[in-house]
């Protein structure tokens, strides 16, 4: 059944669990998440993004969540857009059925610039005001993206700031924090912590001056009855890295969030965590694998089998390890 994320997140909040929300953007994601939820009876959140809309047409990418909701029935699912620019572009998928929209007011409708406070507070609170009339849930997001490596926001996706931040902008600060989500009433809030999008996030296991899980857990003190939103949350399993490496590809040395530090913040109010390279890796990494193994292989079905394969187990293994795996 399709539902807003404000139920979701509320249940975790009682019972003390994280949703992954992974990307979505083709049928091979789609199933392997759905498949992956069935096995551990998860509640399941997909998000679409600007380039997934752009990718598959925001009407394959209705039609294909629809579709899951439809085959698995019993699964409750969240229909998400991530990381909308403006509040016409949210009103646009709350048109379309989403029932959940990020409102990320952090940055100008460029999604580039970094915004001014009095900014991000109007823009989300105009998208709350017309998502709530609807019962669509709103995020906001306060802080940028950011390496407290490098002070780099490191866009090389294309998703998020450009160039430098400062320190302050790539920490939310939890009093900002609490008048934001007073001024706008959002239901769930990303915060920054240090992560960034994309798989270039630290150069090193990151420890607790890069990774700022401490900063989570002063946000969630101050304003306990929020629920924090972790973007930029794929571990980047070194073991898809290798396989990448191994099969002709040329993935230089990197690190993500690892999982523990994850459900470390899940003990402090993180509810929902966003995560999409890690899929990414796993499925360039099982289509190289299996065309080097199978080289007169050409049944496009055989390959994308593998990728949903690989894909499938990392949401297993988050749906385990974020304490999802049973609340469905
Ligand atoms: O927000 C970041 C996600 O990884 C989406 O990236 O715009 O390339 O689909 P994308
Ligand atoms: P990753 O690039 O770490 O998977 O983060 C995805 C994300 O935050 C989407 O909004
Ligand atoms: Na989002
Ligand atoms: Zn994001």
């Amino acid at each position: 059944a399709l539902i807003s994320m404000r139920q979701m997140l509320d249940h975790a909040a009682e019972f003390g669990y994280g949703v992954p929300a992974f990307n979505v953007n083709n049928l091979e994601q789609t199933r392997a998440i759905m498949e992956a939820a069935q096995e551990t009876n998860s509640p399941v959140i997909m998000q679409a993004s600007a380039g997934a809309r752009k990718y598959a047409g925001p009407n394959f990418l209705r039609h294909m969540i629809l579709a899951a909701i439809e085959e698995f029935p019993e699964i409750p699912v969240c229909m998400h857009q991530d990381h909308g620019t403006s509040p016409a572009i949210c009103q646009r998928s709350i048109a379309l059925g989403f029932s959940s929209v990020m409102m990320d007011g952090s940055l100008e409708a460029d999604g580039k610039t970094p915004a001014s406070y009095e900014y991000n507070v109007d823009v989300t609170r105009r998208t709350v005001e017309m998502a709530h009339a609807c019962g669509v849930s709103v995020e906001g997001e306060l802080g940028c993206l950011g390496s407290l490596e490098t002070g780099e926001a490191g866009e090389e996706d294309g998703v998020g700031a450009a160039g430098k931040l400062s320190m302050d902008q790539m920490l939310t600060d939890p009093e900002e924090a609490a008048d934001f989500v007073a001024k706008t009433g959002v239901d769930a809030l990303a915060i920054a912590c240090g992560t960034s999008h994309g798989a270039y996030k630290f150069t090193r296991p990151p420890t607790g001056d890069i990774l700022a899980i401490d900063r989570i857990k002063e946000i969630h003190k101050r304003i306990p009855n929020t629920h924090l939103v972790m973007h930029g949350s794929s571990s980047v399993p070194q073991e898809w890295l290798a396989i990448i490496n191994e099969f002709g590809g040329a993935i230089p040395e990197t690190y993500g969030v690892p999982v523990e530090q994850i459900a470390e913040g899940i003990k402090h109010g993180v509810r929902k965590i966003n995560i999409d390279t890690d899929l990414r890796l796993a499925s360039t990494g099982a289509t190289r694998r299996f065309l080097a193994e199978n080289p007169a292989e050409f049944d496009p079905r055989k390959y994308l089998k593998a990728q949903l394969d690989a894909m499938k187990q990392i949401c297993i293994d988050r749906y385990e390890v974020f304490g999802t795996a049973g609340n469905a």
